[in-house]
């Protein structure tokens, strides 16, 4: 494959969906048109399945069975968007991706990461992303401005351990490969965060003319 897989990520009210459409409209000026895109959703199927993880249900659903549909979502995503575009040699760029899938399924959920390891060769092959942003902000700071935003979905919920938990596991995660991650503080103002992305802006930039 000859594009450039990117993935950003975090924990609630990070601003990482703001932070991406500032990152592809500078990608955008030097030239380079990025295929946007999010999970879990992307296609209409697999935003059929965000659907029914996102909102309530008068079922509690099993973590098993979000873990699963989480990864159906992702089956989808990338047979019918992310490898094709890969495969023409586009800059995609996905509002969260398996990360996620480690922090909130596995971290805040609790289910064991062999499992979800075992899903991401499965489904994605040996398919990483080649860089992810991981915006980070205190818990109490995130979770206040996802109240702020709208009705909290089935995850927004949750309570503060759980959002500990995920954040930790980002943490841990970016940590354990500093080749592939970026974390960026989010919790000052956007143009601070603006600021600290132009250093990755330029090496995308880089990478995608050669
Ligand atoms: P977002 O639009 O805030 O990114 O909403 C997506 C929600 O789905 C968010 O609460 C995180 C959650 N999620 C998971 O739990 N696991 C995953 O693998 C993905 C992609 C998202």
């Amino acid at each position: 494959m000859s594009g450039l897989f990117i993935t950003f990520e975090g924990p609630e009210g990070a601003g990482k969906s703001t932070n991406l459409q500032f990152f592809a409209a500078a990608l955008r000026e030097a030239g380079c048109d990025p295929l946007l895109t999010r999970e879990p959703g992307g296609t209409p199927i697999a935003e059929k399945i965000r659907g029914v993880l996102l909102s309530h249900h008068d079922e509690v659903m099993c973590s098993d069975a979000e873990l699963l549909l989480m990864f159906a979502a992702r089956a989808q995503h990338l047979d019918r968007l992310i490898r094709p575009a890969l495969e023409q040699g586009q800059v995609v760029i996905s509002d969260r991706f398996t990360d996620a899938t480690y922090a909130y399924q596995g971290g805040g959920r609790g289910i064991a990461t062999q499992r979800i390891a075992a899903l991401e060769d499965w489904v994605q092959g040996s398919l990483r992303p080649d860089l992810t942003i991981v915006f980070d902000v205190p818990v109490e700071i995130g979770m206040r401005r996802a109240r702020a935003r709208s009705e909290l979905d089935r995850f927004e919920v949750e309570q503060t351990a759980f959002f500990e938990s995920v954040r930790q596991t980002y943490l841990d995660r970016a940590a354990a490969d500093p080749g592939r991650y970026r974390v960026i503080d989010s919790s000052g103002t956007l143009d601070d965060v603006a600021e600290a992305m132009r250093p990755l802006i330029a090496q995308v930039l880089e990478r995608w003319h050669v």
